[in-house]
């Protein structure tokens, strides 16, 4: 068994005018560090959402604004009903234990994804912690469930074209600002950073139209040994980067970028 890479970067703090207002993380690896072990999948997943709770209360301590997290995927209703099963049952266990927490650190949670697919009582729990931490003034932890990024544009075109026909919209008028207000992350800021942990340089229907202009940060840590040092590090290597947005180095460099 090959023990957790160390990251490079010593885990100091990130400096803190260079930290991404918002942070997405594809989690995966979960079950490939099981089976390394000689362990079921789902005991991957178990020690996965350990490290959720690490990435939030690390994400709160460091002042990031949103936070948000690829947990299931629409294509992962395609695994074996077992497996679904017992990440619904993880998922309810997390949203129990962690809702006094989130309320105690002003966190407010928030699903995007075709929430209507999950199990009833996981809906219930997900909507009833939301409704409860909707006050939370500090960060916005966003759990993607049953996410696609295709069906969220395709969603979204359905909702213009329905308001086109009724009259109430002017397709000539459809904008960048338009299409994103009906996406699910309406209302969040721009994803300015994404991790993706296992190893894999995809990005697996994630977030796909708010990703334009993000920073990728890949590692080939597991998700279940993603910890504190390893979010240090992708967060020392973002304030690294200089983001031009289409410009120049000098252009950017200029406006003090
Ligand atoms: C990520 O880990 C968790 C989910 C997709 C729900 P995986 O379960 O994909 O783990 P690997 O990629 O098979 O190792
Ligand atoms: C992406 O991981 C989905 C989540 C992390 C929830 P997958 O393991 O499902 O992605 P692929 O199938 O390897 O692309
Ligand atoms: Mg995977």
């Amino acid at each position: 068994m090959k023990p957790p890479p160390a990251p490079k970067q010593a885990p100091s703090e990130p400096d803190p005018t260079a930290l991404p207002r918002h942070l997405a993380i594809i989690m995966d690896g979960n079950g490939r560090w099981a089976k390394e072990r000689g362990w079921r999948r789902v005991r991957g997943h178990e020690e996965g959402a350990e490290s959720v709770r690490v990435a939030v209360r690390a994400c709160r301590r460091l002042g990031l604004s949103a936070l948000t997290l690829y947990a299931f995927s629409e294509e992962n209703w395609g695994r074996p009903s077992a497996e679904v099963k017992a990440l619904m049952t993880l998922l309810n266990r997390f949203l129990k234990k962690e809702r006094q927490e989130m309320l105690d650190q002003g966190i407010r949670l928030n699903a995007i994804g075709e929430l209507d697919k999950l199990p009833n009582s996981t809906r219930d729990l997900l909507f009833q912690t939301m409704a409860d931490t909707a006050q939370g003034q500090h960060m916005t932890l966003t759990l993607a469930l049953s996410y696609g990024g295709r069906q969220e544009i395709v969603q979204a075109a359905r909702a213009l074209a329905h308001q086109a026909m009724a009259g109430e919209l002017d397709p000539g008028e459809i904008d960048e600002d338009t299409l994103a207000a009906h996406l699910y992350t309406a209302g969040l800021p721009e994803v300015d950073l994404l991790i993706r942990t296992s190893g894999e340089l995809r990005v697996s229907n994630f977030l796909l139209w708010q990703i334009a202009y993000s920073e990728f940060h890949f590692t080939d840590v597991y998700w279940p040994e993603f910890r504190e040092p390893h979010l240090l590090a992708a967060l020392h290597d973002y304030a690294r980067r200089q983001r031009r947005f289409g410009k120049t180095g000098e252009q950017v460099r200029g406006q003090g970028g």
